[in-house]
């Protein structure tokens, strides 16, 4: 492009063309960034940084947030974020026609995204998050077929996402979080994103389904669609994106079962589908995630037995099952590897039989939740062995004393667990010494100390 528009200089004062050639070069960039200025109502600071700076008395290449190519001293970049600045984006932007760089985040920018931006066919990067722009994302954005970031995330954006937009096949970054974009998502959005990184969609209204042809966006590693109204299933075969690292699908109103192929996912490190209507069992497949940190399926309705295999994810650190309708007994931890398990939520489940011994071997733990289950038989003194325990709430359960036994071993194992901040143990048949009930012993233990 350089060499070619040089060509063009050089036809136009050999062949003495009519001026508007010459005048398509810096003085348009510079009416352009002088109308753009014009558009600032200046908060202060806007007046300190850009009224003494952006000055024709100087080079507009010298101005601040300006950057432009060396040889021909076209405009390349506009950078104005963290600048405290207000007002609208005049459509005089448009005429910026070399611009590969446009970023005027965190600032105080509202009114529309001018439809003009979709001439600055050089645009690489589109930053404009953290502002108050509004209205729909204009369609003459999809004319930008080099833009690679697009980041409008935390704006006031309403409307659908312009169809066009997933015809940009350069296109790495979509960050359109915390707006109130709305409509569904194209079923074949990803027949042209090839190259698509990172795909942003939370705090927005979306409904409809999860496009089903997400496998052909094949280089994707993050998928964020937190709080939205999607239904119908997670796609079946999500299993075929190799490089996914995180997937949040929270907050939404998806149903069905949660797919085998998950387990594909070997790069996975997030997994997180709390908050939804999510059914049937947790597929053995989930051990299979080599590089899963955090696993979050509380508050769907997933039944049947947690398998034991979910405890054998070494590089696990936080397991959250918590309310669904999961039964049968906590599985026998012994020989499983789970050293790096910190947190461990199970409560308001249906989840019976003892609490294993085993889980003392899960020596990283510092939460333990299994309240409003039906634990029943009495509590293991090997806690006392999870030096690093912070809260261990056991309560409505129907956890019981050692038989013939009044007294309550784990509480004195418990004294070992130097950390310990919350025992929570009420609404359990558990009594001392007396059958006095172990709450009401508490309280006479409190008042007393
Ligand atoms: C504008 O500010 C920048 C950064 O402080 C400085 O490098 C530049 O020389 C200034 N330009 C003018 C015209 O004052
Ligand atoms: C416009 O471009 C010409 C030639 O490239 C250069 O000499 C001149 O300084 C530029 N003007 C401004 C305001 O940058
Ligand atoms: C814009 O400028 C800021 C502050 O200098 C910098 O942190 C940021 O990386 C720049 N934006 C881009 C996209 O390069
Ligand atoms: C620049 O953009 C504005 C608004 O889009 C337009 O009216 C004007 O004709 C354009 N051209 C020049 C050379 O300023
Ligand atoms: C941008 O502004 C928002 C809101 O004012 C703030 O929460 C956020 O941290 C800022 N971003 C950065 C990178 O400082
Ligand atoms: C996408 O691009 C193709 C060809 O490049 C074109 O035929 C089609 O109409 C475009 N779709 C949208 C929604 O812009
Ligand atoms: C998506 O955007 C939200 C809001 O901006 C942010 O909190 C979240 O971390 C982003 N997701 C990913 C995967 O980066
Ligand atoms: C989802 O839909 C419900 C009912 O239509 C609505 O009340 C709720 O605000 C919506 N949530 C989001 C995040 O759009
Ligand atoms: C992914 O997982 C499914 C079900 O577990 C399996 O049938 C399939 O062969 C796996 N491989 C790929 C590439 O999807
Ligand atoms: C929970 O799942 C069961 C099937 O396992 C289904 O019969 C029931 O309707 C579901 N409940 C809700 C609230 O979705
Ligand atoms: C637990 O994982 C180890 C290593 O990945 C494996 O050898 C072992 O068979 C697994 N145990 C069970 C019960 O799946
Ligand atoms: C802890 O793990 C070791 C090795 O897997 C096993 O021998 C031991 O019995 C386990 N302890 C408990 C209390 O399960």
């Amino acid at each position: 492009m350089e060499i070619s528009m040089s060509f063009v200089y050089f036809l136009s004062s050999v062949l003495l063309l009519p001026s508007i050639l010459i005048m398509a070069t810096n003085l348009t960039d510079q009416s352009a960034l002088l109308a753009f200025k014009s558009h600032i109502t200046t908060l202060e600071l806007a007046e300190n940084v850009l009224g003494g700076n952006w000055s024709t008395e100087a080079s507009f290449c010298d101005w601040i947030g300006v950057s432009c190519s060396r040889r021909r001293q076209r405009v390349t970049a506009l950078n104005l974020s963290f600048m405290n600045l207000q007002g609208t984006i005049s459509p005089h932007i448009g005429n910026l026609s070399l611009l590969t760089l446009l970023d005027l985040c965190n600032n105080s920018f509202h009114g529309q995204i001018p439809e003009t931006v979709g001439r600055l066919r050089h645009l690489r990067s589109i930053i404009l998050q953290y502002n108050h722009l509004q209205g729909n994302i204009p369609m003459e954005m999809g004319h930008l077929l080099d833009l690679q970031m697009l980041d409008i995330s935390h704006n006031d954006l309403g409307g659908n996402i312009p169809s066009t937009i997933f015809n940009i096949s350069t296109l790495q970054v979509i960050d359109l979080s915390c707006n109130s974009l709305s409509n569904s998502i194209p079923m074949d959005m990803c027949l042209n994103l090839p190259r698509l990184e990172f795909f942003n969609l939370s705090s927005n209204h979306f409904t409809g389904q999860i496009p089903t042809s997400l496998c052909e966006c094949k280089n994707l590693g993050y998928i964020d669609l937190w709080r939205n109204n999607f239904t119908g299933s997670i796609p079946r075969d999500i299993g075929c994106l190799s490089k996914l690292k995180i997937l949040y699908l929270t907050k939404n109103r998806l149903i069905d079962t949660v797919p085998p192929s998950l387990g594909n996912l070997s790069r996975l490190e997030i997994l997180d589908f709390r908050c939804n209507n999510l059914w049937g069992q947790i597929p053995l497949q989930l051990a299979h995630l080599s590089s899963l940190t955090y696993l979050d399926i509380a508050v769907n309705n997933l039944s049947g037995e947690i398998p034991q295999v979910i405890f054998n994810i070494s590089s696990v650190k936080r397991i959250y099952l918590l309310q669904n309708s999961l039964s049968g007994h906590v599985p026998d931890l012994t020989g499983l590897r789970h050293p790096n398990l910190e947190r461990l939520f199970l409560h308001s489940n249906q989840l019976s039989g003892k609490i294993p011994d085993s889980i003392s071997n899960a020596s990283k733990l510092t939460v333990l939740e299994l309240s409003s289950n039906f634990f029943s038989g009495s509590v293991p003194t090997s806690l006392g062995n999870l030096r690093l325990l912070r809260t261990l709430n056991l309560a409505r359960n129907k956890l019981t004393n050692k038989p013939d036994t009044m007294e309550l071993q784990f509480l004195t194992s418990l004294t070992q667990c130097r950390e310990l901040q919350n025992l929570v143990i009420e609404s359990n048949p558990l009594m001392v010494y007396y059958r006095i009930p172990l709450e009401i012993f508490l309280l006479l233990f409190k008042s007393s100390a």
